[in-house]
C-alpha cells in the first residue's frame, strides 16, 4: 500500500469513527423548567419492546401516566404492583417529604431501569412530566416505531413556589372546556399547578348559578365586540376541575365585585342604586348588553344593604361546586367611600364558606383577615396588611401585551413596548411574601383560540421557570436555547405559539418559516 492509500484508509477509518461515535451519542434533553440538580450520566436505556411498570400503594395514577405516556411507543407495557420491574417504578415514600416536600422528585435513569421516586403522587406525576420531555418530540402526536433510547441521568427536583399559575379571562370573550382543558394539558407538561378563570365581568357572567339563573341567561349572552358569548353549566364546571385535579392543578374561580360587574348588574337591575348612580360614566342602562372595551364605570350598589344578600348566595353556590381551597372576589379598579367595608365583608363571607380569598392588590388597602392572598399587578397599592402575594405585575406578566413591539390586537396601556420573553423570563420575585407567579392573559382583544395561544405560549413557559427554578440555575439563553429545542414538541401538540423572533426554534418538519406575527384574519 503507498502512503497516499494508507492515509486514505487512515482517514475513512476515523471519519466512519466519527459518525458512529455521533450516533451512539444521544444529546441531552432540553428538560423546563430547569431541574434543580440534574447529573447527566454516560451512556443510555434502550426502551425495550416489553416492559414492566411496578408500583407501590398511592402510586397507581402516576404509573397510569406512564403507562399513557409509552402507549405511544413501541413499548408493550403493564403496570402492577410489586417490585419485580422490567423497565419502570414508582415508588411513593412519605419518608422523602423532608427531602423533596410535597411536589418534588427523583428521577434515575440507570443501563436498565427507570426509577422514580416522590413524597407525594403530584411529585411523581411531575417525574413523569421530565420523563416524557426527555422522549422524542412525536411522542405528542403519533406512534414512534423506532428504538428509543434516554440518556443515563440522575434528577432532584422541587419547585421554588407553590403557586405556578396561568389566567384566562373568560368573561370579555369566552373560551370553553375544549379550549381550556387543553390549556390544562399544555400547563401539566410544564408542571404548572393552578389555573385561574375570571369568570366575569361588565361584559359577560360565565358560570352557571342555580340561585341566579338570570346571570347567565341574559349574561351569558353577550361578549366583547367580536368576541364570543357563551358559559359554564355546573356540569361543565366540574368535569373541569376533576380534569385539572387529575394533573395536579387546582382552578380558582373569580367572581369579580364590587367593581366590572355590569353583567350581573343587567340581569339583576334590584342590584344598582337609584337612577343607576352606580354606573358612571353610563355606557350602557339595563337591560342593553356592553360590548365595549372601557372599563371602572360600574359597581354593584355598595350602600344597599341587600347586595350582601346576593354576594352572599354567589360565594355560597360557587363555594359548595368549587373543589380548590381558593375563592377570588377581583376588588380592582374601583372607587368608593364603601369599598373598604365591601371587601372586609366579602372575604368574611368567602371564609365562612370554607375558602381562601384572592383578590387584587387593591384589596389589602382594607383590614383584611391575614389568611386572605393579594395578587399584585400594578405595584401601585398601599397594603394595610402584611399577607400572602401572588406575581402578576402587569410588566412582566400579563401576556395580552404585545410579544414584540407593534403586534397587532395586543394592549399596551401597562407597558407600549409589549411584555417581551426576556421580560417574561427575567422577573425576580423577592418579596419574602411572594408565594409564586402567575401569568393572565385579558381577553377583550382576543376573541380566538390561535390568538390566545399566540399571546399565552411560549411566554408562559417562561412563568413556569420562574415558578419552579432556584433564581441561581435560572439562564436567559440556556432558557432561550431549550426553549427553541421545544418547538417542534410544541408543533406536535397542536400549539400555535408565537415564534419569538430571538429563539432558534427546533420546528417540526416543513413548518421552520419565521412567522413573527400572526395573520391578520386571525
Ligand atoms: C387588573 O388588571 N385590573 C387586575
Amino acid at each position: 500500500m503507498n502512503t497516499q492509500r494508507i492515509k486514505l484508509l487512515a482517514f475513512f477509518i476515523l471519519f466512519t469513527g466519527m459518525i458512529t461515535a455521533q450516533k451512539n451519542t444521544i444529546s441531552k434533553p432540553a428538560i423546563i423548567p430547569q431541574p434543580t440538580e440534574v447529573k447527566w450520566k454516560e451512556g443510555s436505556f434502550q426502551l425495550p419492546e416489553r416492559a414492566v411498570i411496578c408500583y407501590n400503594e398511592g402510586a397507581k395514577q402516576s404509573a397510569a401516566w406512564l403507562q399513557q405516556l409509552l402507549s405511544n411507543t413501541y413499548v408493550e407495557s403493564y403496570s402492577m404492583t410489586g417490585s419485580n420491574c422490567m423497565g419502570f417504578s414508582l415508588e411513593l415514600n412519605e419518608d422523602l417529604q423532608d427531602k423533596l416536600g410535597n411536589e418534588g422528585y427523583e428521577l434515575e435513569i440507570t443501563k436498565n431501569t427507570v426509577f422514580l421516586k416522590a413524597a407525594t403522587d403530584t411529585g411523581l406525576f411531575y417525574a413523569v412530566q421530565t420523563l416524557r420531555q426527555m422522549f422524542p418530540s412525536e411522542i405528542e402526536k403519533r406512534q414512534i416505531n423506532d428504538p428509543i433510547k434516554l440518556p443515563q441521568v440522575k434528577i432532584t427536583d422541587s419547585p421554588r413556589f407553590e403557586w405556578r399559575g396561568s389566567m384566562i379571562d373568560i368573561a370579555r370573550s369566552f373560551f370553553g372546556p375544549e379550549y381550556l382543558k387543553k390549556h390544562l394539558d399544555r400547563m401539566a407538561l410544564y408542571k404548572l399547578n393552578k389555573l385561574h378563570l375570571h369568570l366575569t365581568d361588565d361584559q359577560g357572567w360565565r358560570i352557571e348559578m342555580k340561585s341566579k339563573p338570570k346571570l347567565t341567561e341574559l349574561g351569558g349572552k353577550s361578549a366583547v365586540k367580536n368576541g364570543r358569548s357563551g358559559f359554564l353549566t355546573q356540569e361543565e364546571y366540574k368535569e373541569l376541575q376533576e380534569y385539572a385535579k387529575a394533573r395536579n392543578i387546582t382552578i380558582i374561580p373569580e367572581i369579580d365585585m364590587p367593581g366590572h360587574i355590569y353583567a350581573a348588574l343587567m340581569a339583576y337591575p334590584e342590584l344598582n342604586c337609584e337612577e343607576f348612580s352606580n354606573l358612571e360614566p353610563r355606557l350602557a342602562t339595563p337591560p342593553q348588553l356592553y360590548h365595549e372595551y372601557t372599563v371602572g364605570w360600574s359597581k354593584l350598589c355598595l350602600e344597599k344593604p341587600e347586595i350582601y344578600d346576593f354576594v352572599s348566595e354567589i360565594i355560597a353556590e360557587l363555594s359548595e361546586i368549587t373543589t380548590g381551597e381558593y375563592i377570588h372576589i377581583g376588588g380592582d379598579e374601583i372607587d368608593d367611600e364603601r369599598y373598604e367595608e365591601f371587601v372586609v365583608k366579602a372575604d368574611s363571607i368567602v371564609r365562612e364558606n370554607g375558602k381562601t380569598t384572592i383578590g387584587w392588590e387593591e384589596v389589602t388597602q382594607a383590614p383584611v383577615n391575614l389568611d386572605f392572598i393579594s395578587q399584585r399587578w400594578n405595584g401601585k397599592t398601599e397594603s394595610v396588611v402584611d399577607v400572602r402575594i401572588i406575581e402578576s405585575i402587569c410588566t412582566n406578566f400579563y401576556f395580552d401585551h404585545a410579544n414584540v413591539p407593534g403586534q397587532e390586537k395586543t394592549n399596551n396601556w401597562c407597558q407600549e413596548r409589549g411584555v417581551s420573553l426576556d421580560d417574561a423570563y427575567n422577573f425576580n420575585p423577592d418579596n419574602p411574601n411572594v408565594i409564586g407567579v402567575e401569568a393572565p392573559i385579558w381577553s377583550e382583544l382576543i376573541t380566538s383560540d390561535d390568538m390566545a395561544d399566540n399571546r399565552l405560549w411560549p411566554r408562559t413557559i417562561a412563568t413556569a421557570e420562574i415558578g419552579w427554578t432556584p433564581q441561581e440555575s435560572k439562564d436567559f439563553s440556556n432558557f432561550k436555547e431549550r426553549l427553541g429545542q421545544h418547538g417542534d414538541r410544541l408543533d406536535y401538540l397542536d400549539v400555535k405559539f408565537f415564534k419569538s423572533p430571538d429563539v432558534e426554534w427546533n420546528l417540526e418538519e416543513g413548518e421552520g418559516v419565521f412567522s413573527g406575527f400572526m395573520p391578520e384574519n386571525e
